[in-house]
C-alpha cells in the first residue's frame, strides 16, 4: 500500500488498456424468506426460490398488520430473516475480484463458495469485499444472508433486503484502493494496493464536462475552473490511472466540482460569492410504494419535484444515502447535508444501531466519508441526528418506538446539560466522532441535528460542532448569537407540520395541534390532517412561521424542513391503522399537498398561483379560500362571476398583520365566503396588469377515469389516475377503487396515511380523486371502475 500526491500528465496513448473493469451486479438472484446454516453452501439446491434482480425490498410486498413488530412506526410492514444467491462466473485468476454493495438492511453476511467474506449490521452503509481469496475458475456462488428479524430497529421504516446497487469489479494486483480517491484544495491523493515491487507511476488527469483532458489535477487552481453551483451545477472528472512496467494497470474515473463556500455567523450561507438561503428538505431513503428498493427513475422523480418546489438543499435523514442520490445532487444542483446516524451509545428503539455503535461507528462514519468525500453537492457533514447524548441522562428505554417517534427530548431538565467548565464522556465522543470525519476530510464543517437548544448541550459544549443545527425551537433562535457567539447557525430540522392531501380543518385561521403535548394521546376517528397551514405536532410549527424566522434573520443560514415528501412509518399524530407520514409537502404517492406552492412562491421566481381548496361543499357552507401567489402585488376572487374583493399579502408576520383581512399572511391571502355551486376564479395582478388566473368548478357526478403521465423515466412510468365529472373537473370526494390492466404493473398507491391495500396490487381506491401507479417498460395502461367510464394510455 502507498499513497501519492503525485500528478503526472503523459502520452498514454500508447499504453495498453486499463485492467479495471467494474460491472453492474443486480441481475439474476435468487430469493428466499426463511433462514438455514445450509443456504450458504455451494450444494443448496435453490431451485425453488424466487429469481429477482436487486434493489429489492422483500418487506414492501408485504401486508400492512398491527402485529408486524415494526410497528406503525416502522409502517407496520414485516421484517424476517432472507438469503440472496447468484451464480457468477470467474474466467481468470490473474485478477483480483471485489463485490460491493451499496446497501443491504441490515445484518448482512456475505458467503462466497460457502465461505464466510465478512459481516455488516449498519444497514445504510456501502461495503466492499475482497473475494480473491474464495474464488475459482469457472462457475462461483455468493449468498448472502439479510438479518432484519430484530425489531423494531428503526424510528421509520427501513425496508428489508439487498435494496441498493451491487457491482463486480476486477483489478490488476496493482490498483487504486476502494474510494481511493481525494480530490481536494487543488490537488489529488491516490491510495493504491501495490504487492509487487515494481515502480508504479501515478497520473491524474482533469478532464471537463466535454471529456477534454484540460489539466494536470494537481495544478487546478479553484479562480481559474468553471464553478459549481446550484443553477449551473459544472461537474469535472479526474481520471487516475496507475502505471507499472509501462502499461496503465488500473484506471478509474472520479467525479468532482469547483465551488468556493462559507457559513457566517452574521450572514449566513455563502456559495460562490453569493448570499443566500439553504432552502432543504429531509428526506428518508424510501420511494412511497416501491419501499426502499433504489430507483433511479423515481429518485429523479423526488428530486424533480423538489427542485420545481425551489428546494436547494437535501438533508439525507439520518444515514448515508444511496449513492446516486449524491450524483444526481451533483448534476441537478441540490446542496446536501451528508448525515451519518439517527442514535449514538444510547438507543432510540428497542433493537437499533446502538448496540452496534461502539464497535462499528469508527469503521462506518470512515466509510461514509470516504465513499462521499468528492461530491462537490456536498456542504457539509452531519455526526447524529437528535442523539440522546446531548443530555447526561437520557434514556429511551421506557419509551415506546411511537413515543420515541413523538418526542425525543422529552423530561431533559438543566441537571442533565453539561456543567461549566466540566468535559463531559458525551462531549468527549462528539469529539471523537468529528476527528474521525476530519483525519478523511478537512474541507467541509460538521454539524449535528440538535433537539436541545442550550449552550449547555454536550455536543455543543465539546467545541466540535461548527455549524450550530437546531431541530426545531425556533423561538430560542434569538439566543442564538448571544449564546454561540462566531459560530453559524442553520436549522437542520424544522417544521414538521401535519398535513393529509385534500383535507381542510376550518377555521382555516386556528392552529391545530397534534398531539397537544407528546404525552398525550391524540385520537381524531378521520385519522387526516389538515391540509391548510394550521396542522403541527406540540414540538413543531407551521411552515409560515418558520420561514418567516428564517427569511427575516440574516444570521440563519436556512433549513432543513421535515419533510419533502412523506415517508412510510413514523405516522405522528396517530397509530395503526395510520402507516405512514403526514409531515411531508409531498404526499407518498408524489402529489403536492398545498403548502408546496407557498414555497414555490417564496422560493421560484416563475410567476404562480395555487388556489384551494376545491369547490365542491354543502350549499352555504362557510369556507376558506386560500391563495399562494408571487410576482404580483394583490389577488382578486370572483364566486360566480361576482367578485369577493381585492386582498393583498400581509406586510410583518409580526403581527400576522391584518392589512386586509384576519386571514391574510405574508404568505398567503385567504376569503372565507359562503359556498355555491360554479365557479370559483382567482386573479392575480402586478400594477393593475394580470399575471396569473385560475379557475376551479364544482364538479359533478363521477363520470370516467382520466389517466397522465406524471413522470417519465428510463424504467419506469409514474401514471396519475383522476376520477373525474363529464366536463374533466376533479370530483374531490371520491374513492372509487380502480383496477389497472394491460401493462406491467409494479406499485400503487394513493397518498392516503391509512390505505390497508398491499402497495404491489394492480388496484387502488382514489383519494381525493387521485391514485398513481407506476408501470414498467411500455405498453398500454387500462384503468376500469365500477360506474366509470374507464380509460387507456400509452406508455
Ligand atoms: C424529529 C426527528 C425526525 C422526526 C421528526 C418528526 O425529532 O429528528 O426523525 O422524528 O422529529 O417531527
Amino acid at each position: 500500500m502507498k499513497k501519492s500526491f503525485i500528478a503526472i500528465i503523459a502520452l498514454l496513448c500508447s499504453l495498453a488498456a486499463a485492467a479495471r473493469e467494474r460491472v453492474c451486479f443486480d441481475s439474476d438472484w435468487k430469493f428466499i424468506l426463511g433462514d438455514s446454516a445450509q443456504m450458504a453452501s455451494v450444494q443448496y439446491n435453490d431451485a425453488h426460490w424466487r429469481r429477482l434482480n436487486v434493489p429489492h425490498d422483500w418487506a414492501i410486498e408485504g401486508d400492512f398488520y398491527a402485529g408486524n413488530p415494526s410497528g406503525a412506526g416502522g409502517g407496520a410492514l414485516p421484517g424476517g430473516i432472507g438469503w440472496y444467491r447468484k451464480q457468477f462466473r470467474v474466467e481468470s485468476l490473474e485478477f483480483r475480484v471485489f463485490l460491493e454493495f451499496d446497501g443491504v438492511y441490515m445484518n448482512s453476511t456475505v458467503f462466497v463458495n460457502g465461505h464466510k467474506v465478512g459481516f455488516r449490521p449498519y444497514g445504510y452503509s456501502s461495503f466492499e469485499y475482497d473475494i480473491t481469496p474464495y474464488v475459482h475458475e469457472g462457475e462461483n456462488v455468493v449468498a448472502v444472508r439479510v438479518d432484519n428479524s430484530d425489531q423494531p430497529n428503526s424510528r421509520w421504516y427501513s425496508g428489508c433486503g439487498i435494496y441498493r446497487h451491487v457491482w463486480l469489479t476486477k483489478t490488476n494486483p496493482i490498483h487504486v484502493k476502494h474510494w481511493g480517491v481525494y480530490i481536494h484544495d487543488g490537488k489529488v491523493e491516490v491510495d493504491f494496493e501495490n504487492p509487487t515491487n515494481q515502480r508504479v507511476k501515478v497520473v491524474n488527469e482533469l478532464l471537463d464536462a466535454t471529456g477534454k483532458v484540460i489539466a494536470r489535477a494537481n495544478n487546478v487552481s479553484c479562480s481559474k475552473l468553471h464553478k459549481w453551483s446550484l443553477q449551473d451545477p459544472y461537474v469535472y472528472k479526474v481520471r487516475t490511472q496507475l502505471i507499472a512496467g509501462g502499461q496503465v494497470v488500473d484506471e478509474v474515473e472520479t467525479t468532482t466540482g469547483f465551488r468556493d463556500f462559507k457559513f457566517d455567523a452574521k450572514t449566513g450561507f455563502w456559495l460562490n460569492g453569493k448570499n443566500f438561503k439553504i432552502n432543504g428538505v429531509c428526506e428518508h431513503h424510501d420511494f412511497g410504494c416501491l419501499g426502499a428498493a433504489l430507483s433511479e427513475d423515481a429518485l429523479h422523480r423526488k428530486l424533480v419535484k423538489l427542485k420545481a418546489m425551489g428546494v436547494n438543499a437535501i438533508r439525507c435523514s439520518h444515514n448515508p444515502p444511496a449513492p446516486e442520490l449524491l450524483n444526481m445532487c451533483d448534476t441537478m444542483g441540490f446542496i446536501v447535508m451528508d448525515e451519518s446516524f439517527d442514535m449514538w451509545r444510547r438507543k432510540k428503539t428497542q433493537n437499533d444501531y446502538a448496540r452496534f455503535f461502539d464497535e462499528w461507528h469508527e469503521r462506518d462514519l470512515t466509510d461514509l466519508v470516504l465513499r462521499d468525500r468528492n461530491h462537490p453537492s456536498i456542504l457539509m457533514w452531519s455526526i447524529g441526528n437528535e442523539v440522546l447524548e446531548q443530555w447526561s441522562s437520557a434514556d429511551a428505554d421506557t419509551l415506546t418506538l411511537e413515543q420515541a417517534n413523538l418526542i425525543l427530548n422529552a423530561g431533559h431538565d438543566a441537571s442533565t446539560l453539561a456543567k461549566d467548565g466540566e468535559l463531559s464522556v458525551q462531549s468527549l465522543l462528539t469529539q471523537h466522532l468529528a476527528e474521525i470525519v476530519k483525519r478523511y476530510d478537512t474541507t467541509r464543517p460538521i454539524t449535528a441535528g440538535c433537539n436541545e437548544p442550550s449552550p449547555n448541550n454536550h455536543l455543543f459544549k465539546s467545541g466540535a460542532i461548527d455549524i450550530i443545527g437546531f431541530n426545531y425551537h425556533h423561538e430560542n433562535v434569538k439566543d442564538v448569537p448571544k449564546n454561540f457567539p462566531g459560530k453559524p447557525f442553520i436549522f437542520s430540522e424544522s417544521v414538521s407540520a401535519l398535513q393529509t392531501r385534500g383535507y381542510y380543518m376550518m377555521p382555516s385561521d386556528s392552529i391545530y395541534k397534534a398531539p397537544k403535548q407528546w404525552w398525550l394521546p391524540y385520537t381524531d376517528p378521520s385519522f387526516m390532517c389538515s391540509a391548510y397551514d394550521n396542522m403541527h405536532a406540540s414540538w413543531s410549527s407551521t411552515h409560515e412561521e418558520l420561514w418567516d424566522v428564517v427569511k427575516h434573520n440574516a444570521f440563519v443560514g436556512g433549513q432543513f424542513i421535515w419533510t419533502g415528501f412523506d415517508y412510510i412509518g413514523e405516522p405522528t399524530p396517530y397509530g395503526f391503522p395510520a402507516r405512514s407520514s403526514y409531515f411531508g409537502l409531498i404526499d407518498l404517492a408524489g402529489f403536492p399537498k398545498d403548502t408546496y406552492y407557498m414555497y414555490q412562491s417564496e422560493w421560484t421566481d416563475k410567476p404562480m398561483l395555487h388556489l384551494f381548496p376545491h369547490w365542491n361543499w354543502l350549499p352555504g357552507q362557510e369556507i376558506d379560500l386560500w391563495a399562494y401567489y408571487n410576482q404580483a402585488d394583490e389577488a382578486e376572487l370572483f364566486i360566480n362571476g361576482k367578485s369577493q374583493g381585492v386582498l393583498r399579502k400581509a406586510e410583518k408576520a409580526s403581527k400576522f398583520s391584518r392589512l386586509n383581512s384576519d386571514l391574510c399572511t405574508p404568505y398567503h391571502v385567504a376569503w372565507r365566503v359562503k359556498f355555491a355551486p360554479g365557479e370559483i376564479k382567482v386573479v392575480t395582478r402586478k400594477n393593475g396588469t394580470p399575471v396569473c388566473t385560475q379557475t376551479i368548478r364544482t364538479a359533478g357526478a363521477p363520470d370516467h377515469i382520466r389517466l397522465s403521465v406524471d413522470y417519465k423515466g428510463k424504467d419506469l412510468t409514474f401514471i396519475t389516475a383522476e376520477v373525474v365529472d363529464k366536463d374533466g373537473n376533479l370530483c374531490p370526494w371520491t374513492d372509487n377503487q380502480i383496477h389497472f390492466k394491460g401493462a406491467n404493473v409494479i406499485a400503487t398507491d394513493n397518498g392516503c396515511q391509512t390505505s390497508m391495500e398491499r402497495f404491489t396490487s394492480p388496484t387502488r381506491r382514489a383519494f381525493h380523486g387521485k391514485c398513481l401507479v407506476v408501470v414498467r417498460g411500455s405498453g398500454t395502461l387500462t384503468a376500469q371502475s365500477i360506474d366509470l367510464t374507464q380509460a387507456s394510455l400509452d406508455f
